[in-house]
């Protein structure tokens, strides 16, 4: 496979959509054996984590609700700092197993207000599961329960990630070339 140019950007190729396809199994069957009875509800973090979603559900073999939510944050007053929500959320996450589906997490900081807000909405448990884990840039505690594949601290794009909103319709991941 050939690189790839991304307006100022050169890419290279680095995870295979076969690679991809047998780690999502894998992980689709780990959360079947730790979800048991339960029907979770899927919360994909747009826009990233929409192919990885939508590739990872249909593998689960079990019973489960799925919903697509972005996450803002904004200026809230001077007194309350910076504030976050999620939007496009219409039903309720009260007393119900809720997988957050993220693309990649990087420092952390996007799944900690994802957290905190699914907290405060009731959430009776959470987990994550992420396609890509970046450990050397993850600054915060929350465990990511499911990542199909930890990375070095690179910046990627494909397959759902994007480099100033191109690149995510590339069916496998490519990763930056250091020039
Ligand atoms: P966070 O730092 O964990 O909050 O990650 C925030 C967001 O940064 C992710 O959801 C992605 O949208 C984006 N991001 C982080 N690393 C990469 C990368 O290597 N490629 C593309 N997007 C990235
Ligand atoms: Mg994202």
């Amino acid at each position: 496979m050939a690189n790839i140019t991304l307006q100022d950007l050169r890419f290279e190729p680095y995870i295979s959509k076969e690679k991809i396809n047998e780690r999502v199994k894998a992980m689709a069957a780990e959360m079947k054996n730790d979800l048991g009875d339960e029907i979770p509800l899927f919360l994909g973090i747009l826009n990233g984590s929409f192919v990885f979603a939508s590739d990872l559900i249909r593998e689960c073999d079990f019973d489960m609700t799925i919903s697509f939510v972005k996450v803002a944050s904004y200026l809230g007053t001077k007194s309350s700092g910076s504030v976050s929500q999620l939007i496009g959320l219409n039903e309720s996450i009260l007393g119900k197993t809720v997988v957050v589906v993220e693309d990649i997490v990087d420092t952390g900081k996007t799944i900690e207000m994802i957290d905190a807000l699914l907290k405060n909405a009731g959430a009776k448990s959470i987990k994550y599961a992420s396609l890509l884990f970046k450990p050397d840039a993850y600054t915060r505690s929350i465990p990511i329960d499911y990542k199909a594949f930890e990375i070095p601290n690179e910046f990627v794009v494909g397959y759902g990630l994007d480099y100033n909103g191109l690149g995510r319709n590339i069916d496998s991941i490519y990763k930056i070339v250091e020039e």
